[in-house]
């Protein structure tokens, strides 16, 4: 059942658990990102600090244990017929208050109760006020904290048989709520890190231990209002992602392409890393996300001609690119996303298990047009923001195994060498996660580098 479209919904949120409501009523219905939403609610709704804070702990909060919370709400209502979803969004919002924060309960019920009643109807209010008084009845003596993922069944026996039994607890473990805002930094690492540190007193930095670049941040607010931000400083990039751009070692003088570049932010990383010299192009099967790169070229101080794009479907053809012409590629491929799910958890609501072969296909291809670009004794790098086996290394076996590409005889050696202070495992690949990283806040990653042999 589809929400309808109140006027109220018009007006800013006038508190966190509104906004909050709101967010996730956006998310689980239209199928809306959590933080562009958030961010837009929050940046119209001008709450206090605190009630921000609220609003942005209770969608990401319900979000990592959404299947617990709905079992919760299911056990007290007597029929399962679908709920109203602006009401179950915010009785979703009150579940998690109650069964996970040290908030008063009549408080919450209050709050809630009244929000359905002006929002939606005096009905509605009714039942769930009925169906919140039970879950408060049986509210844990103290509610814990929730820092662990609430995972589908299908996903936690992919991730034991991928991962192994260890790492699988560590990718749904504690982590840090909510995760750091990662900067990557483009001049001195610790100049940049004194600069912030006086502008926001009370914020946490710490040093990024696995990229030399990355400075982890929480509480500093909205990162373009740090200070150098407009002179092009730093840019915001997750660690692992700093590490797939950092495993192409693009330098200066050198043909590189981003084969999957999006919106730029790993190709910016190489462009970086190759100063002045050389040529870098951008692809990917969306003109308009390479097109949002111009913005991010300028502030960083570059001409946007500086990145050649092109739109090619690499799952087709080779569009404008020339056979044998890069020393390195890069192929971040599309992917099912499920290693970035502590930071998006809504990708548990749109991912299942029949998405990894889908993707698998999909990669499979991608890789082995890409691969038909490296020179002979060029590099060409894998990487994708998935845990799961049959996106990592069966999509690398699958290139490994093919004799020949196009007219060409091809092959490709899987390197084993260490990306920053990451050892491949046994079979090669790289992987980064949680269980890589002091801070726990690393996005599992899985990185490949291949040789073209001459
Ligand atoms: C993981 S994202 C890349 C993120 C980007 N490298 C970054 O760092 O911001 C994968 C990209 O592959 C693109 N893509 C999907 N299918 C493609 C295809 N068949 N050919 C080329 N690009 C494709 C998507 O549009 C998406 O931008």
């Amino acid at each position: 059942m589809r929400g309808r479209p109140s006027r109220s919904h018009e007006l800013p949120a006038t508190t966190g658990r509104e906004l909050a409501a709101r967010v996730l009523f956006r998310v689980l219905d239209e199928d809306a990102w959590a933080s562009p939403t958030l961010d837009a609610e929050l940046s119209r709704a001008h709450l206090s600090p605190s009630e921000n804070g609220r609003a942005t702990d209770l969608v990401y909060g319900v979000l990592r244990v959404l299947p617990a919370l709905e079992d919760a709400i299911d056990a007290h209502r007597p029929r399962r017929d679908p709920l109203e979803p602006f009401t179950l969004a915010c009785m979703l919002c009150a579940s998690y208050e109650l069964l996970h924060t040290a908030e008063k309960p009549w408080a919450i019920l209050d709050e809630t109760v009244g929000l359905i009643r002006r929002m939606r109807a005096e009905g509605l209010s009714r039942f769930a006020n009925a169906v919140l008084r039970k879950i408060a009845a049986a509210r844990p003596e103290a509610p814990m904290r929730a820092s662990r993922l609430v995972l589908p069944r299908w996903l936690e026996e992919h991730l034991a048989l991928d991962l192994g039994a260890e790492r699988a607890r560590s990718f749904a473990g504690d982590r840090p709520v909510p995760p750091p805002i990662t900067l990557r930094s483009r001049r001195e690492r610790d100049a940049i890190l004194t600069a912030i540190r006086e502008a926001r007193p009370d914020a946490t930095l710490t040093l990024g231990a696995l990229s030399e670049h990355a400075i982890l941040t929480r509480g500093v607010g909205d990162p373009r209002r740090l200070p150098g931000f407009d002179r092009g400083d730093f840019v915001v990039m997750d660690e692992a992602s700093q590490l797939v751009a950092e495993a192409v070692g693009a330098k200066s003088g050198e043909r590189v392409l981003d084969a999957c570049a999006g919106r730029g932010g790993k190709t910016l990383a190489m462009l970086d890393a190759m100063g002045a010299g050389g040529e870098l192009v951008a692809c990917d099967d969306h003109p308009e996300k390479l097109a949002r790169m111009d913005d991010e070229l300028r502030r960083l101080g570059h001409a946007p001609s500086k990145v050649a794009r092109h739109a090619v479907d690499l799952s087709v053809g080779l569009g404008k690119l020339a056979v044998d012409s890069f020393d390195r590629v890069l192929v971040d491929a599309p992917c099912t996303g499920l290693g970035t799910v502590h930071r998006r958890p809504e990708i548990l609501l749109r991912v299942g298990p029949e998405d990894v072969p889908r993707m698998q296909e999909l990669q499979e291809q991608i890789l082995a047009r890409a691969a038909e670009l490296v020179r002979p004794d060029g590099l060409l790098v894998y990487a994708v923001c998935s845990p799961t086996r049959a996106e990592g290394i069966g999509v690398v076996q699958a290139l490994l195994s093919r004799g020949s590409f196009g007219r060409h005889a091809r092959s490709f050696e899987l390197l084993r060498e260490p990306v920053g202070p990451i050892a491949p495992d046994d079979d090669g690949m790289i992987r980064l996660g949680p269980w890589c990283d002091p801070s726990a806040s690393c996005d599992a990653f899985q990185i490949a580098r291949l040789r073209r042999r001459r």
